[in-house]
């Protein structure tokens, strides 16, 4: 019999990366949840314990790079990884003419490079898993230049896309699948902060589905992308858009 899946996912506090890691802990994975934001996982926590699932919190902030080699020492104490999902992301509303050298840097810090170097640090973990997945978070904006100016935020998704090619073809020998989920216009914190709820549903009639995205709809295919039934995905993009976008 096969051992308990095991899932690392990052930006575990809220919205999608929540919705995620509710879901997999539904599906019996032991669940290691990641955030700057110890009050949302600690909700999260709470949760899990009421309904017995496995959840491990874990504070973390993608720009402290030098803490995860800690994280991958704790991974390796509790055994094996299974499933990595890098969702945790930071986008502002700044126009381009007002973007700041130190506000792009630290969105591609959190958004890229962060991502990239947890990513490199779990590989050798990833490698002893079971038909392991790696599933990127990335963006509509990252493919049409953005809904709005927010050019450090589209410009990082847009690596994120070329990473998580580059991923696959380095990580496939090792049978390894990277994968990524590309969502349109999601109703969570991140885009209620920046457009509040009004400017929000002046996007609904700009999706031909007639609707925003909930964090489920992008959450559901996450799910997909680990499980054996896309066995023979890597290296793509899934749009969950609602046809805002068509590539
Ligand atoms: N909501 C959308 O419309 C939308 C669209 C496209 C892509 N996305 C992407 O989906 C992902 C999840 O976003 P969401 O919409 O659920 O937003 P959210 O704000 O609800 O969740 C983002 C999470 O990332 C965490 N985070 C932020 N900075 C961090 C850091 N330095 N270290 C660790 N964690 C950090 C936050 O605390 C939060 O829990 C992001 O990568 C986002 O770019 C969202």
């Amino acid at each position: 019999m096969k051992t308990r899946r095991s899932v690392l996912i990052t930006g575990a506090a809220s919205g999608i990366g929540r919705d995620t890691a509710i879901r997999f802990m539904e599906k019996g994975y032991r669940v290691t949840g990641c955030d700057v934001d110890g009050s949302g996982l600690k909700n999260l926590a709470v949760m899990a314990q009421e309904n017995q699932w496995e959840f491990q919190l874990q504070i973390l902030d993608m720009i402290r790079m030098d803490t995860f080699a800690q994280l991958y020492k704790q991974i390796e104490k509790e055994g094996k990884l299974d499933v990595l999902v890098n969702c945790a992301g930071i986008c502002s509303g700044t126009e381009l003419d007002e973007m700041s050298p130190g506000e792009w840097d630290r969105t591609f810090a959190v958004n890229l490079k962060g991502p990239f170097f947890l990513t490199q640090k779990l590989i050798p973990l990833l490698k002893e898993g079971d038909e392991p997945v790696i599933i990127n978070v990335s963006s509509m904006a990252g493919f049409t230049g953005g809904i709005q100016s927010n050019p450090a935020y589209s410009c990082s998704k847009a690596a994120v896309t070329c990473m998580t090619k580059n991923l696959a073809k380095f990580c496939a020998p090792f049978g390894i699948r990277v994968n990524e989920v590309s969502p349109g216009t999601a109703r969570t914190a991140m885009t209620k902060n920046w457009l509040g709820e009004e400017g929000l549903s002046e996007f609904v009639g700009r999706v031909p589905l007639g609707r925003l995205a909930e964090a489920a709809d992008i959450a559901k295919v996450i799910i997909f992308l680990a499980s054996e039934d896309a066995g023979f995905i890597t290296g793509q993009s899934i749009h969950v858009n609602g046809g805002m976008y068509m590539p």
